[in-house]
């Protein structure tokens, strides 16, 4: 029996061989006839198997050999595995699949490379503030040869998911909240992922298949809550969430990755609605879905049916690989013998795992992301950093730096004091799977380091991260402790306070700790922990300037900060280099240019709060933050604390009025919109210009801006330069009542400016 199956093997083997020939020619044509004659001689088990997608458990001991999964991967009951980290593991791993398994079909290998791998960039909210398209495009072309080096060719990521609620911890994957923004954002972090090639076929080793996730509208759970229901017009849907999933689509996304969520009703991984008629029908997506981590089986908790049920469900929905839940290879076959699942369904399936593996080159080389010098040569270099520590420059946003305080001068005592200022493992922030957790400098080793024979620096905890132990706990793990102090609050204060008399200025390193962002860690109060804001206070007291180093993974209620701090630099998690580019802009190196992209509410009341809402029937007077009987609160007005695309430099910027080059325009028309932006300030700097348009009377309500093109650019202290924008009706489309895609003729409003309040206006006819 042995005998007669290693003959059987050895033959497929060739014709294999053969046929990753055919594969090296390249063509559409090619991949079908290889493919077809692949499957020809698959059975309906492996075929089953190819869609199959488990953990491999340990993703730092790499248990995939000796366990279950091994069995399968020789059994041919496994299409890839996500989340092993090591080259020499993935090697061996692929040798079972290739060697082992009959057909000798190769893995695919994925990991969350969500914002870098061993070299991190800040978290994607924080890259999403620098507005600068080629260095996300860098980051993620980084991530790329890091991940590429050390066996991986499938990142999940990117993650587009708009939200307008800071609650919902997973806004710091994200880009924040606008979907013209976070297109751009996609589209370059697929390309720098993919490269230019993968719709035919990636050549090189070191470019991988991106993911777009989560597909689809994640980040509108009710209440901010994790994985919760949704519910959501299409109008909105269509308006206001989808285009960045389109975008990625649009930019060749090898992947696409099912919500949690349902969408209609529907569980997302289960509705045909999402995956067929819109993902495929309508944007023409030709790669394959994955579904989210126990997506499939987690339908039966949604209530719609038993795990055959909702395997066949997702299956016909057109969802094409499991991940985790087992519900494919569990019960498939049933459902095929049963008929619930036709075979040309499975079939279709299969192809796409199989396409993609061809696109990808494996089936030329199934080794060919497991070359084992390239590790030590491409992961984590000395270039790789270099570009990480600027990008993470270039994320921080300067929410407030009153009198001057920022940038701080070179010389006398800088003391950093808080929970965050000397964790080296809280630096990389939420989702770095694949980080060397004590090998990146903290704040306070960081600022040392680089300021060593200039500035004195010293550092005091000052309080624990939250005064509730168990809260802190849930907050700090996946090794991310902050080692909690069992000294008690008055000691570490007294402490705290010692280390400050003896400093010039105050750095406050405080905020979340990074894993109270990120998944399954929403907030329902969003202001600074209550020991943390007691140690703040306290600070402020002893007169010296305060600046307030704010770490976080989300936008923060800061109304009592904003008022007595004076200066705030908002820092995200800047990543491996994090605390080197903080280092950077506190010490004037690099005027910070980072502008927010999701708006910071003053109280958690106010959420859900965004820039590009619509305006009701009774809106405010404007200057007014109330008057009874319009759209507003008793006790807060309709204002956010910082609104969507603010940032402050070292440096200040003035813009001229717009010039239209005509006012009116025309069907097949364009126009130009110029303005001149001068730097008033004494020092260089970058600054992102934002056009909004207003569509001023509609078929249906419209909102009252939405940001429609952006351009940061670097100006020398008193440079001007002139910024235009091309507008054209496509720009001014959206979806009406029905869903179609249309400009509607009428009056606009064009606005340019630092931000999306601080605008010039002027007016624009569509014929
Ligand atoms: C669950 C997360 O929602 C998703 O973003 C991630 O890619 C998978 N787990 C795999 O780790």
């Amino acid at each position: 029996m042995k005998a007669i199956f290693k003959k059987a093997s050895l033959l497929l083997l060739g014709t294999l061989m053969s046929l990753a020939a055919a594969q090296a020619q390249n063509s559409p044509l090619d991949m079908d006839r290889f493919i077809d004659a692949l499957m020809k001689r698959m059975t309906v088990e492996e075929k089953i198997g190819q869609l199959n997608l488990p953990v491999t458990g340990d993703i730092t001991t790499g248990q995939a050999k000796s366990s279950d999964v091994a069995q399968k991967i020789e059994k041919g009951l496994v299409g890839g595995l996500f989340n092993l980290k090591g080259v020499d593991r993935i090697l061996e791993v692929q040798k079972l699949a290739v060697e082992k398994s009959r057909l000798g079909i190769p893995l695919l290998f994925g990991m969350d490379v969500i914002h870098g791998y061993e070299t991190i960039f800040p978290i994607p909210l924080g890259l999403s503030c620098t507005w600068d398209m080629a260095a996300i495009e860098q980051s993620a072309r980084i991530a790329a040869i890091e991940a590429s080096a050390d066996g991986i060719s499938w990142t999940f990521s990117p993650m587009v998911d708009i939200s307008r609620d800071p609650r919902w911890g997973r806004v710091s994957e994200g880009s924040g909240e606008d979907p013209f923004l976070g297109g751009a954002i996609a589209q370059a972090m697929v390309l720098g992922y993919q490269g230019t090639d993968l719709k035919d076929q990636l050549h090189r080793n070191d470019e991988i298949m991106a993911c777009v996730k989560h597909f689809a509208l994640y980040g509108a759970g009710e209440a901010g809550r994790d994985y919760n229901t949704v519910d959501m017009s299409r109008n909105r849907m269509f308006n206001e969430y989808m285009y960045p999933y389109e975008a990625a689509v649009e930019a060749g996304v090898g992947s696409v990755m099912a919500s949690f969520n349902e969408v209609d009703g529907i569980p997302a991984t289960g509705n045909r609605w999402l995956m067929t008629d819109l993902l495929r029908d309508k944007w023409g997506f030709q790669g394959f879905v994955v579904t989210d981590f126990t997506g499939i089986s987690e339908m039966v908790e949604h209530g719609v049916g038993d795990l055959q049920t909702v395997s066949a469900l997702a299956l016909n929905a057109g969802v094409d690989m499991d991940m985790v839940s087992e519900g494919f290879v569990g019960t498939l076959m049933k459902s095929i013998k049963e008929g619930k699942v036709r075979m040309a369904t499975l079939n279709t399936a299969c192809r796409r795992i199989l396409e993609a593996k061809y696109k990808l080159g494996l089936f030329d080389n199934p080794y060919k992301y497991c070359d084992v010098n390239r590790p030590k040569r491409d992961i984590f270099t000395k270039e790789h950093r270099d570009v990480a520590r600027k990008i993470a420059g270039e994320s921080f946003v300067l929410l407030k730096n009153s009198a001057g305080v920022l940038p701080l001068k070179k010389q006398g005592t800088v003391a950093v004091i808080g929970p965050l200022g000397n964790t080296r493992s809280n630096m990389p922030g939420t989702w770095s799977v694949a980080a060397r957790l004590n090998d990146y400098p903290s704040l306070y080793e960081g600022l040392k380091e680089m300021m060593a024979g200039k500035v004195n620096i010293t550092y005091a905890k000052g309080s624990n991260l939250i005064g509730d132990a168990a809260y802190e706990e849930r907050a700090t793990m996946f090794g991310r402790s902050l080692n909690r102090d069992n000294r008690t609050d008055k000691e570490l204060l007294d402490e705290a306070l010692q280390t400050a008399a003896g400093a010039d200025v105050i750095v406050a390193a405080l905020g979340e700790s990074s894993e109270m962002s990120g998944e399954s860690s929403s907030r329902t109060e969003l202001g600074l922990p209550d020991v943390q804001h007691t140690l703040l206070e306290a600070l402020l007291k002893t007169g010296k300037p305060v600046v307030l180093t704010l770490f976080t993974g989300r936008p923060l209620t800061l109304t009592w900060e904003q008022e007595h701090v004076p200066a705030i630099l908002n820092v995200w998690f800047g990543g491996s280099e994090a605390a080197y580019a903080i280092g950077d802009v506190l010490f004037g190196d690099v005027n910070p240019s980072g502008k927010l992209t999701m708006t910071f509410p003053k109280n958690v009341g106010q959420i859900p709060l965004f820039y590009n809402h619509k305006n009701t029937g009774r809106p405010l007077a404007e200057g007014k933050w109330f008057e009874k009987f319009r759209s507003n609160y008793l006790d807060v007005d309709n204002e956010p604390l910082y609104p969507f695309g603010y940032g402050l430099s070292y440096t200040t910027f003035q813009y001229s009025d717009i010039a239209l080059s005509t006012p009116t325009l025309g069907k097949d028309g364009s126009v130009t919109a110029v303005v001149t932006v001068t730097n008033t300030g004494k020092r260089d700097g970058a600054e992102v210009v934002q056009l909004y348009i207003r569509d001023l009377v509609g078929s249906i309500t419209r909102p009252v801006r939405e940001l429609k093109g952006f351009n940061k650019i670097f100006l020398r202290a008193g440079e001007s330069k002139t910024v235009s924008f091309k507008i054209t009706p496509d720009l001014l489309r959206f979806y009406d009542y029905n869903l179609n895609y249309i400009a509607e003729p009428g009056d606009f409003d064009i606005m340019i400016g630092g931000d999306s309040q601080a605008v010039k206006t002027a007016r624009l006819t569509l014929k």
